[in-house]
């Protein structure tokens, strides 16, 4: 079954198929090009209100070309619920009619970093990791951190931060208690310190090049729901990422940024 998604979900996705073919263009001469979605999803997204059926992530990185027709060589989806990993190989057996992709069952933060250790270092590797909570830990981000990897992080603070009270989840998301007198804080500036407080330990790992402003996706009552981190190992990758903010969202409007 399509999972049951906001109409924001559009804007998510759009960020990353405007992205990814500029990517795949700006790695044409590698050896190799690799996508991973730590959060796959069952494949289709069904949108709420509307009913319309959209390709969810794994199906929009399987499709993605650059205008000279490179294509990621492979592609790997995590997805730790099993009716929509079965749902997932089910859909891309019908599409990936090169077999470039592999479906993984199992947790992200055990699968990925399991994976990674048989992936070569040097070719670029896309990472998406768009969950709905706080699942990714920071012991799997510094695993990857030793590869060619760049990355799009659904950032989840109204939906999951915000809420948490468990601090002992809220420490493995960050790898640190350092968020911990940010979150208390009453000051203004708040969630953008809780914020970059991730993205500097980013930045420290290695992947040096971020985009200042970062998408924020808003529901239907203009409640911040989440906000799309990017960071790259190189520069060109920032740039990228920049030009694709500045173009409008699957409504035609501009992008929120924070
Ligand atoms: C927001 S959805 C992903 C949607 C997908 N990116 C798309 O565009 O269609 C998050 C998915 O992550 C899965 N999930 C949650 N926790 C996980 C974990 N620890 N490891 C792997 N998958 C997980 C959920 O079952 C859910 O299918």
């Amino acid at each position: 079954m399509p999972r049951d998604v906001g109409s924001w979900t559009k804007n998510k996705l759009k960020i990353l198929s405007d992205y990814l073919p500029v990517y795949l263009k700006a790695t044409t001469r590698a050896m190799e090009r690799i996508y991973i979605d730590g959060f796959a999803g069952p494949g289709l997204n069904r949108v709420r209100g509307t009913g319309k059926i959209v390709d969810g992530s794994p199906l929009i990185a399987l499709d993605a070309k650059a205008e000279n027709g490179t294509t990621f060589t492979r592609l790997f989806f995590i997805e730790r619920d099993e009716a929509s990993a079965l749902e997932l190989e089910n859909t891309v057996a019908q599409r990936d009619t090169q077999r470039r992709c592999t479906v993984i069952p199992g947790d992200v933060n055990v699968e990925l970093p399991r994976l990674i250790e048989r992936l070569p270092k040097r070719s670029p590797t896309f990472v998406f990791l768009d969950p709905e909570g706080i699942d990714p830990q920071w012991t799997t981000l510094q695993k990857i951190a030793g590869w060619k990897t760049e990355l799009l992080i659904n950032f989840p603070f109204g939906m999951a931060i915000n809420r948490n009270p468990d601090s002992g989840k809220v420490n493995a998301y960050y790898g640190t208690r350092e968020w911990r007198p940010l979150w208390e804080s009453t000051s203004p500036g708040r969630i953008r310190r809780l914020l970059d407080l991730y993205k500097n330990r980013l930045q420290e790992l290695g992947w040096r090049y971020t985009t200042d402003a970062d998408p924020v996706v808003t529901g239907t009552r203009g409640q911040r729901l989440y906000y799309l981190i990017f960071v790259s190992k190189v520069e060109p990758g920032q740039r990228i990422m920049k030009w694709v903010q500045e173009r409008p969202d699957s409504a035609g409007q501009l992008r929120f940024k924070f």
